[in-house]
């Protein structure tokens, strides 16, 4: 016991580990950005929202796999969390609508401004308030940080099986998991 008190958080690893994801998202988006306007880049651009599009869909299914849950109990705060779901369900819908355009398509280079836009306030939304409230609540980063890992791995590998693909738009359930066939 620490002088701390019994609700301090244990380490910081989910929240790094998130933080990093965040950041990658954000470099992806500035780059994007910066070939704004320019026709001639439009391989470039496309390669960039593939990637954008895969790193959020992994992104948002973790979290809502495993941080979310875990949050919601902890903190309190279903307002703060509704809000959340409500803003990742708007980011698979442009996230849908990008997986078949393609850079030169009317409102292609609006769709990824928006969808920059609202990604970007979302996560600033969660590096703030959330993971404040989340210190807060004493929560194990440690073993969430290995959770949220574990599963991102297992989502990569998934993907990158010749058959792997996620349709962003199908509703994530809570840590949806082959069952257990009876013994
Ligand atoms: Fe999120």
């Amino acid at each position: 016991m620490t002088a701390h008190g019994k609700h301090k958080a244990a380490g910081t690893l989910a929240l790094d580990l998130l933080r990093g994801e965040h950041q990658r998202v954000r470099n992806l988006f500035g780059e994007f950005d910066s070939l704004k306007g320019l026709d001639d880049e439009d391989e470039r651009k496309a390669e960039l929202v593939d990637e954008i599009c895969y790193e959020l869909t992994l992104h948002t299914m973790i979290e809502e796999e495993i941080f979310y849950p875990v949050l919601r109990s902890a903190i309190g705060d279903d307002d703060l969390m509704d809000e959340a779901d409500v803003e990742h369900a708007g980011a698979r819908e442009l996230i849908s609508q990008l997986e078949v355009m393609y850079p030169g398509d009317d409102h292609f280079d609006a769709t990824v401004a928006v969808l920059g836009e609202e990604v970007g306030h979302h996560m600033d939304k969660e590096e703030g308030e959330m993971f404040d409230a989340a210190r807060r609540a004493g929560i194990d980063f440690e073993r969430l940080g290995e959770q949220l890992a574990a599963r991102r791995a297992e989502l990569e590998e998934d993907l990158s099986s010749p058959a792997g693909t996620i349709d962003a738009m199908e509703p994530h359930e809570g840590a949806r998991r082959a069952r257990r066939p009876p013994d």
